[in-house]
Formats: structure tokens, C-alpha cells, sequence
């Protein structure tokens, strides 16, 4: 099958690999410069320097033959006559904090899709096509998308959704051999098709291939992302915090007991200074705005929320209030930028919020590292602020090295053997916090080396 993709980004660009992987033809349409020279390189590391995706480079390589990526729309349009279906994978971001979808991009990529579509088998558009939303999307967005194909005089179409449950980090095993493939459409004609281009999976013992409507399809992403949301924030805000109250809880003996039980179970259940990402906190407030639109409350969806913002502020106020530190003039060290391990993706990463708490109190310095994502934190905050108090260093070591308070944000596995080279370049008296139970095993040597030690799902640990 033929198949374009309106979007090459992490849904896009992953989809789209898998896709011909699978044995498509695939052409990716993106109208960022950069990233389709990136993608289009053909060497792993320039790929993967730009979308830090285990496999994802190997994955393109491998199937060179059969993917293409383009800024030019016109790639599009001769390509648009055999096309079967069409991938939307747009940003879909939230309108100014309101929670409401901001569909500009998702609306512009689709007037000009139907530009082309209009142009096909010479505008007799006598090809059949799917259009295919793979964004996260409000509920009824099937209906807009059908209203601008049809206002711009597009014929002969199918709208249909697909939604990307892909974990970032995980995206290429995930998509090779997804637990489920939700696919929604409103006739046989588009179920068929998407038989077609999932073929590998349809008949899979081990994979669930759920036909549903498009309101469902996107209603079931919505509150899937919802309920994982709200299991890290119950683990943050509830179970977390009893341990960080109450003396003699170790997080890690509680949370043995809990996971134990198989109603529990154990996904998502870790300590953290907040749940980041592009899509939890993005989705769950488009949910709560869609509830209330529809004249009903909010309140739980609401709740988890603040409940992930309350654990950050907690987690930031607890050097002022347990050890009376004060910020002003302090050199930090940042250790994580990326919102979560295996990722180069900065997106709501805690250590965003964490920098802006940092610069307000009067820090004198920051010292961030991050084993990927460095250049795009820097880049986000020479956007947005003055950097000149950010240092990026090279190495974990530097980052520990003369500091005042030493904090960690993201869960790189590499993190948790760094006791000892703390023990060796972080100044004694500095202050350790951890926001992600990195160094849980060693706490009681770090302490007894003289840190004092924050940490989330623990109470304040003084230097012995
Ligand atoms: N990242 C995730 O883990 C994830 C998971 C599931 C769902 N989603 C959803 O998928 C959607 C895309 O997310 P993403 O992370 O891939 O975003 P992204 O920002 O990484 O990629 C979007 C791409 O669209 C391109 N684009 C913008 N306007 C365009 C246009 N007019 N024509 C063609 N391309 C255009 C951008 O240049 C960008 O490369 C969002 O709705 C998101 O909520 C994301």
C-alpha cells in the first residue's frame, strides 16, 4: 500500500518506519527543514540525534527503499493519486491554559492536504482514500476534520482514527509488537483498509486488534492516558507522601507489598517529582475542558492535576522548610533534563519547572547535565528566559562537583550508580536531593558522609 504521513515528528516519524517495515510504501511529508534532512540522512546518529528514539534509526535504514521524507508539498501531490491512506500525526497543544485543543496546525495540515486531494486522478478524484487522525484529538474531531475536506470540495474519502498509545523511549519495540492496535472507522470500506496497512498485527495471537468508531477510538486514548495519569499521581500524592509523613517507611518495602497484589499491579508505581511528557498533562486537561463543556463536572480528572503540580512544588519547597536552606546565591547542580530516561524529549520534563523555581529564588548558578538532551533544554530556555546562570556541563561529575545542592530529575539508569562519585566530588555539608529515589540504596552511607538528603517517598534524611 501507498500511505503519506502529514507529520514526521515522534508519532509521525515512528509510525511512519513501522509502517514500511511492515511493507508499505511510505512517504513523510513534515514542513520542518531540519527534521527531514535529518531523517532523510541515512546515518543513525544524525536521525537519532534529532528524535531520540531506540531502533528508530536502524528501523528507517533498514527500509530505505521503501521511506521517504519531504518539505515540499509537491512530493506530496505527485505522490497523492496511488495514496490509500493518510496519517495526520500533528502537534495538537493546548490553547493558552485553557485545556481547550488548540487545532490550529492540525486544521492548517489539513487544509492543505485537501489542496491535494482535490488535485488527484486529475481532479476526477476517483481514488478512494482514508484520512487517518493518529494526533490525540477532542472526541467529535472526526467531524471537523470531514467538514474541511468537504468545505475545500474533497471527494471519495473515508475520516478515520488510529491513536499512538507508543511510550516514548519504547516507541519502536512498541510499535513492532503493540499490545493493542485501536483502529476506528465508520464503514467496512475503512475498516478494510486498515486491515490492510495493520496486516501483521490483525491476525497476531498476542495482539489485541480492537475495531471500534472514531469517537471511541479517541474517547478510549483520552482516558487511557487519564487513568495512567492519575495512578502516577495517586503513587506521588498519596502513597509517596504517607511514606515521606510517617518515620520508618521504606517506598520500596511498601511498594513490594502493594504491586504483589495483581489488581495493583505495578505499572507506573515509582516515586517521581512529577509526571511530565507532551501527552499526560496535555490530555488530561483536554479531557477535564471537553467534561465541562458538556455542562458536567471535573473534579477527579482536576484533582490529579494539581496533585502532579502540588508533588513538584512539595518535592522544591522542602530544602527551605526541613533544613531552612536558602537558595539565593547557591551553585545547583542538575542532574536530568529529559522528562524520563531514554528520551531526548523536554516536553513538561520536571526539569523545566524545577529551573524556573531555581532562577526565581536568586540561584547563582546551574550546572545541568543530561546524557541526550542538553542542547534542546538550553535551546528552550534561551528562548524563554535569560541563560545565562545555566551551564551545561559535559559529565555527570562536574555537575556534582562545587555545588551547594545537588538535585536529580530524571530517571537515566546510569543515575543510580553515582553514589560514590558523589561521595568523592560533592563538597560535604551539600544538601542531595532526590527526585527520582535514584540513590535509595545507599541513602544511609551518603548520609553517614556527611549530605543531608531529600528525597521524594522519604522524610528528611540528616547527614550522621
Ligand atoms: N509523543 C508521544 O509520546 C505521543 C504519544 C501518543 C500520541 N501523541 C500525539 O500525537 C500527536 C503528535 O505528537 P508528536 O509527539 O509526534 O509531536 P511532534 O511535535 O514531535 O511532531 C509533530 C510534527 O508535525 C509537523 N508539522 C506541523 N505542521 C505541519 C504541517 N502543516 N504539515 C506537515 N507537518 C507539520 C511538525 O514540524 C512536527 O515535526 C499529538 O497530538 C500528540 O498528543 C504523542
Amino acid at each position: 500500500m501507498k500511505i503519506l504521513y502529514f507529520g514526521g515528528g515522534f508519532v509521525g516519524a515512528c509510525s511512519a518506519a513501522v509502517s514500511a517495515d511492515s511493507g508499505h510504501e511510505v512517504l513523510v511529508y513534515d514542513i520542518n527543514k531540519d527534521l527531514v534532512s535529518s531523517l532523510s540522512s541515512r546515518d543513525k546518529d544524525k536521525i537519532e540525534s534529532c528524535l531520540f528514539e531506540k531502533g528508530l534509526g536502524d528501523l528507517i535504514i533498514r527500509n530505505q527503499a521503501r521511506i521517504k521524507f519531504t518539505f515540499d508539498l509537491a512530493d506530496a501531490e505527485k505522490y497523492i493519486n496511488e495514496t490509500e491512506a493518510i496519517f495526520m500525526c500533528l502537534p495538537t497543544p493546548e490553547r493558552d491554559g485553557t485545556g481547550e485543543t488548540n487545532l490550529e496546525i492540525y486544521e492548517a495540515a489539513a487544509k492543505n492536504l485537501a489542496e491535494i486531494l482535490i488535485k488527484r486522478n486529475n481532479s476526477a478524484q476517483n481514488s478512494y482514500v482514508l484520512i487517518v487522525n493518529k494526533s490525540t484529538v477532542p472526541i467529535d474531531m472526526v467531524n471537523r476534520t470531514k467538514e474541511i475536506m468537504l468545505a475545500a470540495g474533497v471527494k471519495n474519502f473515508g475520516v478515520g482514527s488510529n491513536p499512538e498509545f507508543l511510550v516514548e523511549g519504547k516507541a519502536i519495540e512498541g510499535s513492532v509488537r503493540p499490545p493493542r492496535v485501536v483502529v476506528g472507522a465508520d464503514s467496512e470500506k475503512d475498516f478494510m483498509i486498515f486491515r490492510n496497512i495493520y496486516s501483521r498485527f490483525v491476525e497476531s495471537a498476542n495482539i489485541a486488534y480492537l475495531e471500534v468508531s472514531p469517537a471511541e477510538a479517541e474517547a478510549s486514548k483520552l482516558l487511557a492516558n487519564y487513568i495512567l495519569f492519575s495512578r502516577l499521581a495517586n503513587c506521588f500524592d498519596v502513597v509517596g507522601r504517607v511514606c515521606e509523613k510517617f518515620p520508618g517507611l521504606q517506598f520500596e518495602n511498601i511498594r513490594k507489598v502493594l504491586i504483589t497484589d495483581t489488581r495493583i499491579g505495578d505499572w507506573g508505581f515509582y516515586d517521581s517529582l512529577f509526571a511530565g511528557g507532551s501527552c499526560f498533562i496535555k490530555d488530561a486537561r483536554s479531557l477535564s475542558h471537553q467534561l465541562k463543556a458538556k455542562g458536567t463536572k471535573a473534579d477527579l480528572v482536576d484533582n490529579v492535576l494539581s496533585a502532579n503540580q502540588r508533588q513538584l512544588d512539595n518535592f522544591l519547597s522542602r530544602a527551605k522548610e526541613e533544613l531552612n536552606f536558602t537558595w539565593s546565591g547557591k551553585i545547583v547542580g542538575l542532574l536530568g533534563l529529559a522528562f524520563k530516561q531514554d528520551t531526548n524529549d523536554i516536553r513538561n520534563a520536571a526539569s523545566l519547572g524545577t529551573t524556573e523555581f531555581l532562577l526565581t529564588q536568586g540561584v547563582k548558578q546551574i550546572k545541568a547535565y543530561d546524557p541526550v538532551t542538553g542542547s534542546n533544554y538550553l535551546k528552550y530556555f534561551a528562548e524563554h528566559k535569560a541563560a545565562d546562570k545555566i551551564n551545561l556541563v559535559a559529565a555527570e561529575a562536574e555537575a556534582i562537583s562545587n555545588v551547594d545542592i545537588l538535585i536529580i530529575a530524571t530517571d537515566w539508569p546510569q543515575f543510580r550508580g553515582l553514589s560514590d562519585l558523589i561521595m568523592k566530588n560533592l563538597p560535604k555539608g551539600a544538601v542531595i536531593m532526590d527526585g527520582r529515589r535514584m540513590l535509595a540504596t545507599r541513602y544511609g552511607e551518603l548520609a553517614k558522609a556527611g549530605y543531608d538528603i531529600i528525597a521524594v517517598g522519604s522524610p528528611l534524611i540528616k547527614a550522621a
